[in-house]
């Protein structure tokens, strides 16, 4: 049996956190389905309102977790309609709001959620600092990965194992994890 189970839709989101519990021996079950995501600027209230609604839906512990790319020079777009953004406008529409933009820089940020039935969600951030490339560049990941550089590279450039050493996902869930006082070998103790 599972140590937790992750409610997402997005199969890539699950393969990074199914290999970062997997470092820590630990089995992360995947409840492959979506679930209502309330309007906020704030990810951490969206995370908050969906591992709670999670934990009563399949009344059980469950994580969930909402992350967007935020770009300083378009003031935080597109944020929390991340996942909006990238259906409508996709990469080339952001590439063309970016074009002639000198600051480039952005981030990545994650809130983690942790609820159990009848309790209070627990909520656990990380973020990572990049810049959006000029153009399209990568095979990998998922969503924003091939114009968000780290570095000289786009995630989309990077492996999945180098993406999940940095990423804001790896430090949310990182937080959640220390504060399960897990042991080196991964059980709970
Ligand atoms: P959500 O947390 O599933 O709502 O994701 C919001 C949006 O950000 C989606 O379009 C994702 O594809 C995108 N996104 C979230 N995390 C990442 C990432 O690690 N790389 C690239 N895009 C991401």
């Amino acid at each position: 049996m599972p140590d937790f189970y992750f409610v997402t839709s997005n199969r890539g989101k699950y393969e990074e956190v199914r290999l970062i519990f997997e470092e820590r021996g630990l089995e992360l079950g995947l409840i492959e389905e979506s679930y209502p995501e309330i309007q906020s600027e704030s990810l951490r209230d969206i995370a908050r309102f969906s591992a709670k609604y999670c934990a009563e839906k399949f009344n059980r512990d469950v994580l969930v977790e909402d992350s967007g790319l935020f770009i300083r020079a378009l003031r935080g777009f597109p944020g929390p309609y991340s996942s909006y953004i990238l259906k409508t406008i996709s990469l080339e529409g952001i590439l063309k709001l970016m074009e002639g933009v000198k600051d480039r820089s952005a981030y990545f940020q994650a809130c983690v959620g942790f609820c159990s039935p009848g309790k209070e969600p627990e909520i656990f951030s990380g973020y990572v600092e990049g810049r959006i490339s000029e153009e399209i560049r990568g095979e990998g990941g998922f969503g924003y990965d091939p114009i968000f550089l780290y570095g000289d590279r786009t995630f989309a450039e990077m492996s999945k194992e180098e993406k999940n050493k940095v990423s804001h996902r790896r430090k949310a869930f990182e937080s959640f994890l220390n504060s399960r006082n897990t042991s080196s070998k991964g059980r709970i103790i």
